[in-house]
């Protein structure tokens, strides 16, 4: 018996992995975190499954489902939105499974931040403009942030940042972020990234507020930095015409000449 800890993806119902949907479809009893993952996932569960709705439930709650099921020999399905490496509680979870010996796994999903730079049709590292990218958020009623990791450090360092659960924190984000990166910097707000009802909100530091839309309160990516623009950056090596590398060495002096693929 296995706890399977899978990421269900930001929200189209196809945006699972096919590992994801077939340890679905031979687990007897399946956990899911209602208020993001979309109910067409549960159509990959089998027929008789148990189905349960943690939104409601405490951690004491949920494990006792897990140790219920592990008693009765059954795998479990535990589903949260996009990937299980950022946001997702599993960490609490799998320690007091593993403290109760309940074996686990984990099978990656969808990072919501790569479902929204999708919408917007933008590759989040540009050459020239970002390298990195930090996915962060700001202190919530249920969460303060370490010291070191606030949002007027990471602007220091100009890279993309990809600040979710803080829609509710808007002129906190802007007014910490102008400093550094200034007013014109482009952002978006991407509302509910590949669910039917997606928005997209398009501006800069300087105009954001404005450009919001009430409706936007909860599920919402906010995108800073000068990637955003999708312009003004430059090429990468990694297809320039006289680049030597592995694939396409430029001569027969090239180290990569006598590279053969065995190597790697
Ligand atoms: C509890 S965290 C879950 C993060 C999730 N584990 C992931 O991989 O993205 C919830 C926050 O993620 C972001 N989020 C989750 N799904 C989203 C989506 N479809 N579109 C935009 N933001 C989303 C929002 O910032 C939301 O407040």
């Amino acid at each position: 018996m296995t706890v399977n800890f899978i990421g269900a993806g930001p929200g189209a119902a196809d945006l699972l992995t096919l590992r994801g949907r077939n340890i679905i479809a031979t687990c007897p009893v399946c956990l899911y975190a209602g208020s993001l993952v979309p109910e067409e996932i549960l159509a990959h569960c089998p027929k008789e499954a148990t189905i349960i709705n943690t939104a409601s439930m405490d951690l004491d709650a949920i494990i006792a489902e897990c140790s219920k099921a592990h008693a009765a020999g059954q795998d479990v399905a535990r589903l949260h939105s996009g990937d299980l490496s950022v946001w997702s509680a599993m960490g609490e979870q799998m320690r007091r499974l593993r403290d109760l010996g309940i074996p686990v796994s984990v099978t990656p999903g969808v990072p919501s931040f790569a479902a929204a730079a999708a919408a917007l049709g933008t590759e989040l590292t540009l050459p020239g403009l970002a390298q990195s990218v930090v996915l962060t958020r700001t202190p919530g009623r249920a969460s303060s942030m370490p010291e070191g990791e606030s949002l007027t450090n990471f602007a220091a360092t100009g890279a993309t940042l990809a600040i979710h659960l803080s829609i509710g924190n808007l002129d906190a984000v802007i007014s910490d972020l102008s400093p550094a990166y200034g007013k014109d910097c482009p952002v978006a707000v991407v509302y509910r990234a590949s669910w039917p009802d997606e928005r997209i909100i398009r501006a800069t530091l300087g105009t954001l507020k404005d450009a919001m839309d009430n409706g936007i309160s909860r599920t919402a990516l906010i995108l800073v930095g000068p990637a955003l623009a999708g312009e003004g950056f430059t090429e990468s090596c990694l297809y320039s015409t006289d680049y030597d590398r592995r694939y396409r060495p430029q001569s027969a002096d090239s180290p990569w000449s006598s590279w053969s693929h065995n190597d790697d």
